[in-house]
C-alpha cells in the first residue's frame, strides 16, 4: 500500500519526511517534487533499491538514472574525475535543473547507470527533494515519476494515477515550478554538449564555458533511427498521450484555420478532439475541447502547462489532439523537444 503525505515546502520538521528518508535509506521507493518534474526516488547506490525503480516504471533496463546529490562533496565520491567545465557549470546552477554527465567512480553501480561507464548527476533545489536528500544521507536515484512513456508527473495527482499502489511512498508538494525535466549537458568530452534541452538554455550554459554542442539526435525534427541519442532515454518514444497527437506549424491564421478544419473533420467522424491553444488563440477555436497551455508572452507558463494537458486529454478519452507549435529557441527548444516526441515527429506544415 502506498502511503500519500502532504508537505508543505516550508516546514520541514514534520515526521512524514522523516518517515521518506527512513524508507529511502531501508531501500525502499518514495516520489518526491523537484523543481522540473516529480522524481521516483530510490538509493542510488543499492542495485536493488534502484532496481525497483524498472519495476514500477516500466522501464527498459538499459536507461541510466539521475543521481541526485544535496552536497559538492558527492562529486569526489561519485565521478572519476570532475572536469573544469563541469565544476564551473555545477557552481552556477547547482542546486538546479541542471544534469551534469560524468565518468563514474567505482562506487557508482551499473546498475544505476544502464552499463554506462558515465553517471548522472544533479543537485535539486527544490526544497523538498534537497531536504530528503539531506536527511536520508544517501544519494537517490531518480527518474522522472511516471508510468515508462507517459508525460512526465507536474502534480502529485500524476504521480498517483500511475504509481499508486505500487510504491512505498508520495509526497505531495503542489504542482512543480519549471514542468520540464532537467537540462542534460556531458561534460566527458572536451566540448559540453547537450543531450535533452531544458530550462537552462544553450546560452545561459555558453555564458559559463564558452562553447557547447549538441548531441545531433537532440536537434533533430524527424525521427532518424540513425541517429543514436547519447542520453539512451531519449531514444525511447516519450509524453505521449493516448489521443493521436499533430503539432501545426506556419503563421498563426493559418495554423488556426488549419486546425479548426481538421478538428471539423474528426468531430464528424465521431471522434473526441482535443486543441492545444495558447491563451492569445483560445477564443479563435469553436469546436471540441478547447484547452490554453500558457501565454506566448511567457514561454515559463508553456513549459509548466505542457505535461498535465497532454494528461488532461488522456482523462478526457481524446482521439485526436491538434496544437499550435513553438518558436524553436531558448525555453521554447525544450518545448518543441517534449512535444515533437509526444506527437512522434508527426508535424503539419501550413
Ligand atoms: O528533471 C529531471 O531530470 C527529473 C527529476 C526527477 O530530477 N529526472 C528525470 O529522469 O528526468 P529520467 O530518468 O526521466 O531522465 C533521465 C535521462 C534519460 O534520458 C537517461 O537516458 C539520461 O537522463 N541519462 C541518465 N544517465 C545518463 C548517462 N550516464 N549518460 C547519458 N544519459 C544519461
Ligand atoms: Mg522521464
Amino acid at each position: 500500500k502506498t502511503k500519500i503525505v502532504t508537505i508543505d515546502s516550508n516546514d520541514f520538521n514534520t515526521m512524514e519526511l522523516k518517515e521518506a528518508a527512513e524508507i529511502l535509506k531501508k531501500g525502499g521507493l518514495v516520489a518526491f517534487p523537484t523543481e522540473t518534474v516529480y522524481g521516483l526516488g530510490a538509493d542510488g547506490l543499492n542495485p536493488e533499491a534502484s532496481g525497483k525503480i524498472y519495476a514500477a516504471k516500466g522501464r527498459p533496463s538499459d536507461n541510466p538514472l539521475i543521481i541526485h546529490i544535496a552536497d559538492f562533496n558527492a562529486l569526489n565520491e561519485l565521478t572519476a574525475d570532475c572536469p573544469e567545465n563541469g565544476r564551473k557549470l555545477a557552481e552556477a546552477f547547482w542546486p538546479g535543473p541542471l544534469t551534469l554527465i560524468f565518468n563514474k567512480s567505482s562506487k557508482v553501480p551499473y546498475s544505476t547507470t544502464g552499463g554506462l561507464d558515465t553517471v548522472a548527476i544533479r543537485m535539486p533545489s527544490h526544497p523538498i527533494a534537497y531536504e530528503l536528500i539531506r536527511r536520508s544521507g544517501i544519494y537517490i536515484a531518480a527518474p522522472s515519476a511516471n508510468v515508462s512513456g507517459r508525460p512526465s508527473p507536474t502534480k502529485a495527482e500524476h504521480v498517483i494515477e500511475d504509481m499508486n499502489g505500487i510504491i512505498d511512498m508520495i509526497i505531495n508538494g503542489g504542482k512543480v515550478e519549471i514542468g520540464l525535466e532537467s537540462t542534460i549537458v556531458d561534460v566527458t568530452s572536451k566540448i559540453p554538449a547537450i543531450l535533452r534541452p531544458g530550462y537552462i538554455t544553450e546560452e545561459m550554459i555558453k555564458q559559463v564555458v564558452g562553447e557547447v554542442e549538441y548531441d545531433k539526435a537532440v536537434l533533430s525534427r524527424v525521427q532518424d533511427p540513425d541517429l543514436k541519442p547519447k542520453a539512451p532515454g531519449m531514444k525511447y518514444k516519450h509524453y505521449a498521450p493516448k489521443g493521436d497527437l499533430t503539432i501545426y506549424e506556419g503563421n498563426t491564421k493559418s495554423v488556426i484555420d488549419a486546425i479548426n478544419k481538421s478538428a471539423e473533420e474528426k468531430l464528424q467522424a465521431g471522434f473526441k478532439v482535443g486543441i492545444i491553444a495558447t491563451d492569445e488563440t483560445f477564443s479563435s477555436y469553436q469546436k471540441g475541447s478547447v484547452k490554453t497551455i500558457g501565454t506566448r508572452k511567457d514561454e515559463s507558463t508553456i513549459a509548466r502547462g505542457l505535461f498535465e494537458i497532454l494528461r488532461d486529454f488522456d482523462s478526457e478519452g481524446a482521439d485526436y489532439i491538434f496544437t499550435e507549435s513553438f518558436e524553436n529557441n531558448r525555453l521554447g527548444q525544450a518545448i518543441m523537444n517534449r512535444l515533437l516526441k509526444a506527437a512522434g515527429y508527426h508535424i503539419e506544415k501550413v
